[in-house]
């Protein structure tokens, strides 16, 4: 007979050993209600006299999620997660946590404290608390460390990668994993536990502290990630725990967790972190609109284009397990670009983020094709050919004469108008568009453009397949740059005119990097190169209004020659890799400010980061109006994961909450009073300014 308590935690009795089963879909993730269900069955089942052993498992075939992350930074109520491990812990009876799907965050620190876990093979475990600005404050950093060692406990927790079963085995997190149905393995292993009466192991008490640890390793890896660290809490304090837990017993060393957990919880970078969870989930979700639509199935795919960005794509698809067709022009295009597919590979195989074995197989999956006949099969064929309108209008009037029906035809683009390419062929309905970020194999963000006429079912099956391969979809409008560069586009604008009044390259990069951006923005157009961007200027200087203020600076850098790194000079000069402050641009800018009748004076780093981040956010304030975006959180997503904009903050919405949206509308009226047009505010943003309240929340499913 099976009891339920508190509606998400089953209790049953399966002769001598009882089985606790969570049930909360659609995660099990640990909220109030899980907890004192926990609490309810496993004391039932410890005073119950016939019973002799605990299996632990979750329904839906998963473990736990961890802590229902929406409680963080709410009250503590009932049940806490440290009354439930005392409870396992003190218990006379063997537990055996039977682990499926995935044991994260709060879930494995239970099942740490449980003698004994047992998992399915395609188990996930992890401790990924330090992607929310957190740390494991289930006593995970305790007793991994003590189970593990230190090393192992930096890296896993640190990173907040998940484990796959086979890895959990080997480093002796779990005790068996099995390929089999997973209740009844964990009722045998119980059964076996009883019989041979097997010591039940607290990991807590397995040692009081770690002993034989070189404490350089702290130091060593504090001043390893000091740069990538910058602005956070939750690393540092990491570092500190598991520190902690070498020096001091197992109470001391919780009450050191406790602590820092705290800290981080009330750091702002959790509060970003935690939004930034949330937006990406709403962010995969299908617009209402589509949600009647069915996805149609993909099986083969094609790419046009074995550029880096084709090559890349190929490899994205090849890595999940899709059979790729891949097109080129001429023998020695294909050639050179299955080349730079095979070297990328070899390079993950030589960092070891790739075994030899997946990399063949994935590479295997890619195939070389001259012929556009040859995608007449494909169920998916993205084109990712050079960014020129005509070139892309061709490529379409091709592609439409030879693939199948119900083929869904995206085009790989940063810009480009997407109604214009799908005019170009019978099906507008099947166009889609998708903005991949390089290198296409590594970056998760994928920008999905939908066109005036993409149909709700190309909308959902590219929604499904982004998801499918690993991606984070984010769905926008057809608009020039869409979300990302039409906002980039503010940006460096913003940048050069700061460049005009008084700031040099380096300051702005040096700004912008202690805001948080991994690189400023000079810096970053010196690596990518800034010829492309000053052929695509030349060509639409024609659109452009002369009244609009436009700054000559590119111009006058590219006109130099100076392209970038490659060409060891772009806005700073070259040593290697190593960018050093030159001063030919120096004068080079004086003289653009002198020519445009510019007095320079001196701009505080901060008068540069608020610009900036201002325009960025009225830019945004457009696209949310206008409906390019969804929601705002879907630009925070598409600007930390593809542009560099600081995690721990957020995104520039939500920085731009933070501050008030009347406060950020003040001063974009305010530099709208000082310099005109290009600062006009968003109707958007002053309508929120004058009501007082925060971004419209989008939908919300
Ligand atoms: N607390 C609350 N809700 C959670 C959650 C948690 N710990 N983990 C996942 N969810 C929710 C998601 O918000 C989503 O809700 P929605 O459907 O309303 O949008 C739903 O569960 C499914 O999650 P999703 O990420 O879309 O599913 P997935 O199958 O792709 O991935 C996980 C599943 C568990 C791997 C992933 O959700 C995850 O990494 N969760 C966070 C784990 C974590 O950080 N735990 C530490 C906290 S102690």
């Amino acid at each position: 007979m099976t009891e339920t308590f508190e509606a998400v935690v089953h209790y049953s009795q399966n002769d001598e050993i009882a089985v606790v089963t969570i049930d909360a879909p659609p995660v099990n993730a640990m909220g109030v209600a899980v907890r004192a269900g926990l609490h309810k069955a496993l004391s039932r089942a410890f005073a119950e006299p016939s019973v002799k052993a605990v299996v632990l498992i979750g329904a839906n075939d998963k473990f736990i999620a961890g802590i229902d992350i929406k409680e963080f930074g709410g009250p503590r109520n009932g049940v806490k997660l440290s009354d439930l491990q005392a409870l396992i812990e003190q218990a006379d009876k063997p537990v055996v946590a039977a682990i499926d799907g995935f044991a994260l965050g709060g879930g494995l620190e239970l099942a740490l404290a449980v003698p004994f876990r047992i998992s399915a093979a395609r188990a996930r475990l992890g401790l990924p608390e330090v992607n929310l600005g957190l740390l494991p404050a289930g006593g995970g950093t305790q007793r991994l460390t003590r189970l593990l060692g230190p090393e192992a406990a930096l890296d896993i927790i640190l990173s907040g990668r998940h484990l796959t079963a086979e890895e959990a085995l080997r480093k002796g997190l779990v005790d068996r994993t099995v390929a089999t149905a997973l209740l009844p393995a964990a009722l045998e292993f119980a059964r076996t536990v009883v019989a041979a009466s097997t010591p039940i192991r607290k990991i807590i008490e397995l040692t009081d502290k770690v002993s034989g640890v070189d404490f350089e390793i702290f130091t060593a890896i504090r001043k390893k990630n000091e740069s990538k660290w910058r602005g956070m809490v939750a690393p540092y304090k990491i570092v500190e725990c598991i520190e902690a837990a070498c020096r001091l017993g197992p109470r001391e060393g919780l009450e050191v967790e406790r602590n820092a957990f705290q800290v981080c919880l009330d750091a702002p970078a959790r509060a970003a972190q935690v939004h930034l969870f949330f937006a990406e989930r709403k962010a995969a979700k299908l617009p209402a609109g589509d949600a009647a639509a069915r996805p149609r199935p993909i099986k083969s795919t094609a790419v046009i284009g074995a550029g880096t960005m084709g090559g890349g794509i190929a490899m994205a698809l090849a890595n999940a397990g899709y059979e790729v067709k891949i097109l080129e022009i001429s023998q020695d295009a294909l050639d050179r670009g299955l080349d730079r597919v095979r070297s990328n590979y070899a390079t993950s195989v030589t960092r070891g983020s790739t075994s030899q074995a997946t990399a063949d197989a994935a590479l295997a999956r890619i195939k070389g094709v001259l012929d556009y006949g040859a995608l007449g099969d494909a169920d998916l064929v993205i084109e990712a050919v050079f960014e020129d309108m005509a070139l892309k209008q061709e490529t379409f009037r091709k592609l439409d004469a030879v693939a199948k029906p119900g083929a869904i035809l995206a085009t790989n683009t940063s810009t480009m108008d997407i109604d214009a390419i799908a005019g170009a062929t019978n099906r507008p309905g099947d166009v889609i568009g998708l903005h991949f970020f390089s290198p296409a194999h590594v970056m998760r963000l994928l920008e999905i453009i939908r066109g005036t006429k993409t149909s709700s079912e190309t909308v959902a099956t590219v929604m499904s397949f982004a998801k499918e391969i690993g991606k984070m979809p984010v769905l926008a409008r057809n608009s020039d740059g869409f979300i990302g560069n039409r906002i980039l586009k503010v940006y460096g604008r913003e940048s050069e005119f700061l460049l005009e009044e008084g700031a040099t390259p380096w300051q702005i990069d040096k700004a912008l990097q202690a805001f948080g951006f991994p690189m400023g923005v000079f810096l970053m157009r010196d690596l990518a190169g800034l010829d492309v961007s000053w052929r695509v200027r030349q060509y639409r200087a024609r659109f452009r209004d002369p009244n609009d203020r436009y700054s000559p600076v590119a111009d006058r850098i590219c006109e130099l020659g100076r392209f970038g790194q490659k060409t060891g000079k772009g806005y700073y000069r070259y040593d290697g890799r190593t960018a050093v402050p030159d001063p030919e641009i120096e004068a080079l800018i004086e003289k653009v400010s002198a020519d445009l009748g510019i007095g320079r004076k001196p701009i505080s780093d901060d008068e540069i980061v608020t610009r900036i981040l201002t325009a960025m956010v009225n830019e945004g304030a457009f696209i949310l109006g206008e409906g390019v975006a969804r929601r705002a959180s879907d630009i925070d997503v598409v600007y930390v994961h593809g542009y560099g904009f600081p995690k721990y903050r957020g995104g520039p919405m939500f920085w731009a909450e933070n501050q008030g949206l009347a406060k950020v509308y003040e001063t974009v009226q305010g530099f709208h009073a000082r310099f005109g047009k290009l600062w006009r505010p968003a109707p958007l943003l002053a309508e929120l300014a004058d009501s007082g309240s925060g971004w419209p929340t989008g939908e919300e499913s």
